[in-house]
């Protein structure tokens, strides 16, 4: 129920109660006042015909009786009067017929032997009785008595309660306009207050709410207003700050990416500078030393077998040259793109496990190439994740998946093995004190905007999975 419909139904409610009492009162008290009245105006007329009355009693004349009663009876709502002798014989009736018969009803009767003054006797819904002694020097000698009609007081008492009933209505009328009023004032400030925060909830937060009232509702939607301001200045303040920081992290991933850019590229630069120039130098001695090794041969010398010797030896060393330069910076990486790359690293990898370790590889999605940048960082985390598997997890299968999904290539690496040691189960977070392997992988997907978790389970295995944003090429 809304605050109008509860404010007029209450307002009236409360009219209709007070004016109900007050018209009950107002009837009750009329009533009273009303039959006082005709009560006192009944003794005196009863009085008046009993001293009236009293000579021509004494003379015994019924004409001067009937006289008296017939001027009597005029006027007052009088229902009929008579004079009746103390034993109760009536002397004179204003209707004729009833003269000289006797008053037998117990009410006449208690009233001829009550006490000898002016007295009602006996009350009706509709009639009055009342009864006069007729005295003559202290004695006794009859009874005026007459029958007063009660209908005009029921009248005027109806037109009492019916004025009351009609002041009650108009009562009503006015109080309930006075709510709709109140109301309307009241609920017009509570309006805009719920437009306001229907506004904040909507996060509209530059419209304050119009304050028509000053009081207690109006105080409220002003107390709102300095609220939503002080909001939207701390939601401004946060926002910048926001801003700011997210410049600052777009800085330093800018700042990660060319670290780690550079730092590929002076790889790439030493890969490049060992093959070849040290390659080169190697293949020239190489070229000498075979060289060497036929004329030693021809002129039978002792150098001969030195000569093999070096020679082997500088093979050797062109091949570990190769070897350091491709772990620097796979030419496969470049050339073919990151799956051959990986099945390359992981076919050089798994002979020195001894056939311990098996590794499974699924790829999906790659249509075609991805960037260099991701495509490196991928190579890496893969290198980096599947050398952790070898080197710490005693695991013996390896799952690597690799699945492209725009925006994102994401890596898993799954191995069975005896999971991250002094780590609860579930994920990894925080720095490793024992190595960097983790952390870089961690920086180099975040200088991308992506991101490295790893969760771990006690002898359950761990699971590496990253998450690489790229933009198409
Ligand atoms: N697959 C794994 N299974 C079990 N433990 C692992 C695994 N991967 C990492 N760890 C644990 O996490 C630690 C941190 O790994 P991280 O690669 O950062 O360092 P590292 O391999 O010890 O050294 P670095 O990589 O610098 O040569 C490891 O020392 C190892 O205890
Ligand atoms: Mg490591």
């Amino acid at each position: 129920m809304g605050i109008r419909t509860k404010l007029v139904l209450g307002v009236a409610f409360v009219h209709l109660l007070l004016m109900t009492i007050f018209v009950f009162d107002l009837v009750q008290r009329q009533r009273e006042f009303l039959l006082a009245e005709l009560s006192n105006r009944t003794l005196h007329h009863a009085q008046v015909l009993a001293v009236a009355s009293s000579a021509w009693v004494l003379a015994d004349d019924l004409v001067g009786m009937e006289e008296v009663l017939e001027s009597g009876v005029r006027g007052g709502g009088v229902q009929y009067a008579m004079i009746v002798d103390p034993q109760g014989r009536v002397l004179a009736h204003t209707k004729r017929e009833i003269t000289g018969r006797f008053l037998i009803d117990r009410e006449s009767r208690n009233a001829l032997s009550g006490r000898q003054e002016p007295h009602v006797y006996f009350e009706t819904e509709k009639s009055l009785y009342a009864a006069a002694p007729i005295l003559v020097a202290g004695r006794l000698i009859g009874w005026s008595m007459l029958a007063v009609d009660k209908s005009a007081t029921s009248e005027h008492l109806s037109y009492v309660t019916r004025t009351g009933l009609a002041y009650t209505m108009v009562a009503i009328g006015i109080g309930t306009l006075f709510a709709l009023l109140l109301s309307r004032s009241i609920l017009r400030q509570l309006r805009f207050l719920l437009r306001g925060v229907d506004n904040l909830h909507s996060n509209i937060l530059d419209r304050p709410v119009q304050v028509v009232a000053e009081d207690e509702v109006g105080r409220v939607a002003s107390a709102f207003n300095r609220a939503l301001a002080s909001l939207r200045s701390s939601l401004e303040l946060l926002n910048r700050e926001v801003i700011e920081r997210k410049r600052a992290e777009e800085a330093l991933r800018r700042l990660s990416r060319r670290q780690v850019g550079a730092i590929e590229e002076e790889r790439k630069r030493i890969a490049r500078d060992l093959h070849d120039e040290l390659g080169q130098a190697l293949s020239g001695m190489q070229f000498c030393l075979k060289s060497m090794q036929g004329e030693a041969e021809r002129s039978n010398s002792s150098l001969e077998a030195p000569c093999q010797k070096l020679s082997s030896e500088v093979e050797r060393m062109g091949v570990s040259i190769h070897r350091i330069a491709n772990n620097l910076r796979p030419a496969t990486l470049d050339h073919l793109g990151l799956l051959p790359a990986i099945e390359a690293l992981i076919a050089e990898q798994l002979p020195a496990m001894g056939g311990k370790l098996s590794v499974k590889t699924d790829a999906s999605g790659f249509r075609r190439r991805l960037p260099p940048d991701t495509e490196m960082i991928a190579y890496r985390i893969v290198q980096e994740g599947l050398n952790n598997v070898i080197k710490h997890s005693g695991a013996s299968h390896v799952h690597l998946q690799l699945t492209v999904n725009h925006p994102n290539l994401i890596i898993a690496i799954h191995d069975d093995g005896m999971g991250i040691d002094g780590h609860r189960d579930g994920t990894v977070e925080g720095t490793f004190e024992h190595g960097i392997g983790l952390i870089g992988m961690q920086e180099r997907a975040a200088a991308v905007g992506g991101k490295v978790d790893v969760k771990s389970r006690r002898r359950g295995g761990t699971t590496l999975r990253a998450e690489l944003p790229y933009a198409e090429i």
